[in-house]
């Protein structure tokens, strides 16, 4: 494509806010498939992807500090733009639209959706309910009382119920929405994506470059 023909672009995120995505994306993963592994024996054989039951059971918990900690600083970076406001209500009453694609009836929408605020907020408190219960399920480390241990288990299968679904959400919203992968893997987005899924977004930014 020539300079003339490609597209205009605007930044969405710097290349240490995408690395901070994907460590948060492949240890979530990891975490999931390894956790599945021990829920079920069905799944069992997922737990030769951190080297067997073994090393997956010793791992796991470890790789959710990790997870959780990067999950920290990329929600505390992000907070900002996920502040509640009364146009998402509106925009969510909407929802039907969203999905025939008929984005012209709704309240233009800032940096993010009022789905992906939603989902931030779930993700947010799923991992704070992962973190306190696996500690509580961390027996190498902490020794609680077993009525604590055995409610540990029922609120982590819970949260992580809750997460894994809303991760599947995540992913087939980034695929389905054409255009949204490369704000994660390339850092900008096109202006007529900007344009047509976050439209106060764009005449913010556009409007900021020209000032
Ligand atoms: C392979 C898996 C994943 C893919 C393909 C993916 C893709 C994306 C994309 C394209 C965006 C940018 C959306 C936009 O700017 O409009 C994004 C944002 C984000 N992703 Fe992911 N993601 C994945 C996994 C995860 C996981 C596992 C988590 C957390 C547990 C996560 C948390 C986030 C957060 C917090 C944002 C910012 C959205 C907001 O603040 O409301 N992602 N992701």
């Amino acid at each position: 494509m020539s300079e003339t023909t490609r597209p205009r672009t605007l930044p969405r995120y710097s290349a240490s806010e995408r690395s901070n995505h994907w460590v948060v994306a492949i240890t979530f993963i990891l975490l999931a498939l390894s956790g599945l592994a021990f829920y079920h024996p069905a799944f069992f054989f997922l737990s030769d992807l951190l080297g067997g039951g073994y090393w997956a059971r010793v791992l796991h918990p470890y790789i959710g500090v990790v997870f959780f900690v990067c999950f920290a600083v990329l929600a505390l970076r992000l907070a900002r733009h996920n502040a509640w406001e009364a146009k998402d209500a509106q925009w969510l009453k909407h929802f039907p639209d969203v999905l025939a694609n008929r984005e012209e009836h709704l309240p233009e929408v800032g940096r993010y959706n009022a789905l992906q605020k939603a989902l931030f907020y779930v993700l947010v408190l799923s991992a704070v309910g992962l973190l306190l219960s696996g500690i509580g399920l961390w027996r190498a480390w902490f020794s609680l009382p077993v009525g604590v241990v055995r409610a540990a288990a029922l609120v982590h299968a819970a949260c992580a119920f809750v997460a894994i679904t809303s991760i599947i959400v995540h992913i087939y919203a980034a695929i389905w929405v054409k255009g949204s992968v490369r704000a994660m893997t390339r850092g900008d987005v096109t202006w007529g994506w900007a344009w047509r899924h976050h439209r106060a977004w764009f005449r913010q930014m556009v409007k900021g470059a020209n000032e």
